[in-house]
C-alpha cells in the first residue's frame, strides 16, 4: 500500500462528500461503472462492505432501453438498497438517448449517467461512447435534448479526447456544463490509449477549475493513500474506483479509515474467501449456474491478484465447469492461505 504524506490537519480539510443537483452522497468515493461487472450483485456486495457513495449500473446501450428490450437483458435492474443509483446509457440520437432518459427516470434512477468515453470499437463504431469526442456539436445537442427531457440529475462520464492530437477535455467539460450537465466524471486516458499508460490527473484539476459543476476523477486510484492524494492534489469533488475495487473491494472501507488517521484494515484469506463464497451464493439466486461461473471466473481474475500463488487458483476456476468444482478449487487454495496466516501468527 502506499504511504500518504499529509497532515492529518491537511486530511480533514480533503471534501468528504459532493451534490449532484438535489442529491447528497454521503461519501465522495464512488465505484466506476463497469460493464459486465457492476451488476446489481457486485454493487450490493461493495455497498455491504461500507463507505461507498455511490453505485452505478453498467453502461447500457439507449437503443435497447425500451420497457420490452429491459426484460430480456435486464442491465438496468436494482434493488432499493442499492440506492442512490446512477444509471448509465450510451448513444448518440439525441431524440432516441432522450427517450431512453425517460425510461431510466421512471425505473427510479437517482442519477443519470451519459456514456461518452467508452473506447470499445463495438461501441465507437456506432458512433456511441468516446466517438462523441470527436463531434461535440452532436454531444451537445443530445445532451441538451436529455436534459430537456428529464428531471434528475445528468452526469457526464467521459475521456481526455480521441487521440493525444485531439485533447478537449476542457472544451467537452464547458460544453456539457452549458448543457445543463449537473456533474462530470473524468477518466483522463485518451480513447487511443484504452487502459494503457497511466491516467494523468492533472487533466482532472484543470476540467475542476474550468467549470463550477462537481467533478469527479476516475482512474488508476487502486489503494488508500492515492485515493486522498488524488483528492489534495487536483482539488476534485470525488474519486471513482474501477478496477482497484474489484482487486479490493475493502478500499472503499480502508480510505474511510485512513481519513480518520486508522489504519486500514487489512482483509485475512478467510475475509477473501467469505467475499468469494458469498458472491456466488448471490450471483446463483439471480442467475444460471453457467452465467454464475462466468461471473466468478470475472471477479477471480481480478480479486485473487494480490495473493500469493493465485495464478493456479485463477486457472483452476476457469477450467471448472460447475459451480461445485470451483468452490473445492477455492476451499483448497483458501485452506492453505488460512493455515499459512494462522501459522505466521502464532
Ligand atoms: C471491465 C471494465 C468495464 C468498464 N465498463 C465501463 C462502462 O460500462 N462505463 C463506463 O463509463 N466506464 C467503464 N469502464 C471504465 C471505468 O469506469 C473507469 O473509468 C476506468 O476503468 C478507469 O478507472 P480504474 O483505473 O479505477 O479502473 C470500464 C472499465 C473496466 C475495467
Amino acid at each position: 500500500m502506499n504511504s500518504l504524506n499529509l497532515d492529518q490537519s491537511i486530511i480533514n480539510a480533503l471534501p468528504t462528500y459532493y451534490r449532484i443537483g438535489p442529491i447528497e452522497l454521503t461519501s465522495n468515493i464512488v465505484l466506476a461503472p463497469m460493464a459486465g461487472v457492476t451488476d446489481s450483485v457486485f454493487r450490493r456486495m461493495i455497498l455491504g462492505l461500507g463507505h461507498c457513495g455511490l453505485v452505478s449500473s453498467e453502461m447500457t446501450n439507449a437503443a435497447s432501453v425500451s420497457p420490452k428490450a429491459l426484460k430480456r437483458h435486464r442491465l438496468l435492474d436494482y434493488l432499493p438498497d442499492e440506492r442512490p443509483i446512477a444509471m448509465q446509457i450510451s448513444g448518440n440520437d439525441p431524440d432516441l438517448v432522450a427517450r431512453a432518459a425517460q425510461v431510466v427516470e421512471g425505473l427510479g434512477a437517482d442519477i443519470l449517467d451519459i456514456n461518452c468515453g467508452c473506447p470499445s470499437p463495438k461501441v465507437t463504431g456506432g458512433g456511441h461512447g468516446a466517438s462523441l469526442l470527436r463531434n461535440l456539436p452532436k454531444m451537445s445537442r443530445m445532451l441538451k435534448a436529455v436534459r430537456a427531457a428529464v428531471h434528475i440529475p445528468i452526469t457526464l462520464k467521459y475521456r481526455a479526447g480521441w487521440d493525444k492530437q485531439s485533447l478537449n477535455y476542457i472544451e467537452t467539460a464547458k460544453i456539457a456544463e452549458d448543457a445543463g450537465v449537473d456533474g462530470l466524471t473524468l477518466h483522463p486516458r485518451t480513447r487511443e490509449q484504452l487502459y494503457r499508460g497511466t491516467a494523468d490527473w492533472q487533466r482532472v484539476a484543470e476540467v475542476k477549475r474550468a467549470v463550477s459543476i462537481p467533478v469527479i476523477g476516475s482512474g488508476d486510484v487502486n489503494d488508500a493513500a492515492t485515493a486522498l492524494q488524488r483528492l489534495y492534489e487536483t482539488g476534485v469533488d470525488g474519486v471513482m474506483i474501477g478496477r482497484g475495487a474489484i482487486a479490493n473491494p475493502w478500499i472503499f472501507l480502508q480510505i474511510a479509515q485512513l481519513r480518520r488517521g486508522e489504519a486500514p484494515f487489512t482483509p485475512t484469506p478467510a475475509d477473501k474467501f467469505e467475499f468469494m463464497h458469498r458472491f456466488l451464493d448471490l450471483c446463483l439466486e439471480e442467475m444460471n449456474e453457467r452465467l454464475a461461473l462466468n461471473k466468478l471466473k470475472q471477479l477471480v481474475s481480478h480479486f485473487s491478484l494480490a495473493l500469493p500463488g493465485s495464478a493456479a487458483l485463477r486457472a483452476a476456476i476457469h477450467r471448472s465447469a460447475s459451480v461445485a468444482e470451483a468452490r473445492e478449487h477455492m476451499e483448497a487454495f483458501f485452506d492453505l492461505h488460512m493455515a499459512t496466516s494462522a501459522a505466521s501468527q502464532s
